[in-house]
C-alpha cells in the first residue's frame, strides 16, 4: 500500500495564502501536484481527506455508500434543515426520496412551463433598458427563487423574496463549519476564564426562514388547488407541520441557488465565447421555447453541462465513513471526513482534453460513456440530486428566452473570482454587458 500524500504543518502554512487568493485554482495545483487522493491534517479537528479520483467516487457514493454518511459540514447546516430529505438519512432518508419521487416525474414538470416563461419574461422585460452592465448573477437568483416558490410551493403565492435570499445568505454563514469551529474554540476560551458558553440560539434570520415557510404551510392550507404535489401530498397525508416545514426549507436550500450558478456560469461562459453563443442564438430562434420542443435545444444542453464542468455549483460532496474502510488501495479509520471536490475532478488534465477550455461537444451523448465518475455535477449513486432533470430543462427553457432576445459580453479584463462557499458563487457579481437583439 503506497503513502498517501500528506498536507499538514509547514507545507499547509505555504499553501494558506494561495487557497485564500484563489483557493480552487490552488486546489487544482494541489491534485496535479500530490495526487488525486489527499490528506490534509491541520490538527485535531481539521484533518479531511481530499478526493479527486473517479474510483474512489464511486466507491464512497455507490459501491460502498452505506458506509458513507452525510458529514459534519453538512450536519452544521440542521439548525436550516432539520430532518429534511438533503441531511436525513437510512430509513427516514428513503421514506422522504420515496415520496418526493413522483413529484419529478416528467409530466409533473411539464405543468411548470406556464410559470418558468412567465418569470422569465418579467426578469428580462427590465434589460432592454440597460445601458450599462448589468451583475446577471442576482437577477438569474431572485429568478429562480421566484420559480421555485411558484412550482415547488403554491403557484400564486407572494413572498417577499428579496428577504428570503438575504435570509438565506445570512443562515448559510451562520451555520457554515468554519463558522462552528470558531464558535467552537470561541467557548472553549470562555469556559477557559470561567464564563458560560455562548448559547446557540436561533438568529433573526434563521426564525425568519422558518416564519417564511410556517406561512407557506397556512397558505398552502387554504389554497390546495395551487399547491405543488408534494406539498399537497404532505398536508393531505397529515404530515406533523415541523416534517413540511423542514422539506419546505430543503427545497429552499438546495433548489434556487444552484439552478441560479449554473444559469449565471453559463451566461458568463456564452458571453465569453462568442462562436458558442451564436450557435446557441440560432438553436433558440428556429426553435419554440417550450417543453415539447426541449429535445431541439441540444446544443443549448452540452454548453450549460459545460459550464457546469467548469463551474460546478456544488463544487465538493462531503462524507463521514462510519466502519474503517479501504478507498482505492488506502487504509481510513472510522469517523474519517472526506471531501469529494467536482472542480478538480473536472478539470483533471488526464480526464480531460484541454480541461480549462470551453468545449461544449465533448458532451455528444456518445462522448461521455463510461465517464458517469468523473463528471458529478448533480452527485451520482442514490443521492443524486432529486431535481437533476427539471434543473436542465428549466435552464435549457430559460437559457432559449433569454438567447432569443438579448446579446451577451463580458468586458472586464480579469474572469471573475469564485467563492467557494456550500454554491459556487462570483466575489462581487457577474457583470455582463446585455444589449438586445436587433
Ligand atoms: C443546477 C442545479 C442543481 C445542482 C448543480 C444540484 C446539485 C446537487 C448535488 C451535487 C446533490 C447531491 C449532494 C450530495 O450527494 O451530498 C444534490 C442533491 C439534492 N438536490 Fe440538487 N442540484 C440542482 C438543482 C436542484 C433542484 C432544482 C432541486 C429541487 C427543486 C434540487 C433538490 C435537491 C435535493 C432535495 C437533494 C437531496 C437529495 C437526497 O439526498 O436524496 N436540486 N443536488
Amino acid at each position: 500500500m503506497s503513502r498517501l500524500p500528506k498536507i499538514s504543518g509547514l507545507r499547509l502554512l505555504r499553501l494558506v495564502p494561495k487557497l485564500l487568493r484563489k483557493p480552487l485554482p490552488a486546489l487544482q495545483s494541489v491534485v496535479e501536484k500530490h495526487g488525486r487522493l489527499i490528506e490534509f491534517n491541520g490538527g485535531k479537528y481539521q484533518q479531511l481527506f481530499f478526493v479527486s479520483d473517479p474510483e474512489a467516487v464511486k466507491y464512497i457514493l455507490k459501491t460502498n455508500k452505506d458506509n458513507f454518511k452525510r458529514s459534519p459540514v453538512i450536519k452544521a447546516l440542521q439548525p436550516l434543515l432539520g430532518n429534511g430529505i438533503f441531511i436525513s438519512e437510512d430509513e427516514t432518508w428513503k421514506s422522504q426520496r420515496l415520496a418526493l419521487k413522483p413529484a419529478f416525474h416528467e409530466q409533473v414538470i411539464l405543468d411548470f412551463e406556464k410559470v418558468i416563461l412567465q418569470e422569465t419574461h418579467e426578469t428580462i422585460q427590465q434589460w432592454r433598458e440597460l445601458t450599462y452592465s448589468k451583475n446577471i448573477e442576482s437577477d438569474v437568483s431572485l429568478l429562480m427563487l421566484r420559480i421555485l416558490a411558484r412550482t415547488q410551493f403554491c403557484q400564486n403565492i407572494d413572498l417577499d423574496f428579496k428577504e428570503i435570499q438575504r435570509a438565506h445568505v445570512d443562515v448559510l454563514k451562520q451555520t457554515s463549519i468554519r463558522n462552528q469551529k470558531v464558535d467552537f474554540y470561541h467557548n472553549k476560551l470562555r469556559k477557559r476564564f470561567g464564563f458560560q458558553p455562548k448559547s446557540n440560539k436561533p438568529t433573526k434570520a434563521l426564525e425568519y426562514l422558518h416564519t417564511v415557510a410556517t406561512y407557506i404551510i397556512s397558505y398552502g392550507r387554504t389554497h390546495v388547488n395551487e399547491c405543488s404535489y408534494w406539498l399537497n401530498d404532505m398536508i393531505v397525508r397529515h404530515e406533523p407541520e415541523s416534517a413540511i416545514k423542514d422539506q419546505i426549507l430543503n427545497f429552499i436550500f438546495a433548489g434556487y441557488d444552484t439552478t441560479a450558478s449554473a444559469l449565471s456560469w453559463t451566461l458568463y461562459c456564452l458571453a465569453t465565447e462568442t462562436e458558442g453563443q451564436t450557435a446557441c442564438r440560432q438553436e433558440a430562434s428556429k426553435t419554440p421555447i417550450e417543453f415539447s420542443h426541449i429535445g431541439k435545444l441540444s446544443y443549448i444542453k452540452n454548453c450549460i453541462q459545460e459550464s457546469m464542468r467548469l463551474y460546478p455549483p456544488v463544487w465538493s460532496i462531503h462524507r463521514q465513513s462510519v466502519e474503517a474502510d479501504i478507498v482505492s488501495g488506502q487504509a481510513f479509520d472510522a469517523g474519517s471526513y472526506f471531501m469529494i471536490c467536482s472542480y478538480t475532478l473536472h478539470r483533471d488534465p488526464d480526464l480531460w482534453e484541454s480541461p480549462n477550455s470551453f468545449d461544449p461537444l465533448r458532451f455528444e451523448s456518445e462522448k461521455m460513456r463510461g465517464k458517469a465518475f468523473q463528471y458529478i455535477p448533480f452527485g451520482q449513486g442514490e443521492r443524486v440530486c432529486i431535481g437533476q432533470s427539471l434543473a436542465i430543462m428549466e435552464m435549457q427553457l430559460i437559457l432559449g428566452v433569454m438567447l432569443q432576445q438579448f446579446e451577451f459580453s463580458y468586458s472586464r479584463r480579469d474572469a471573475p473570482d469564485i467563492i467557494p462557499g456550500i454554491i459556487m458563487k462570483s466575489k462581487g457579481g457577474i457583470w455582463l454587458d446585455v444589449k438586445a437583439t436587433s
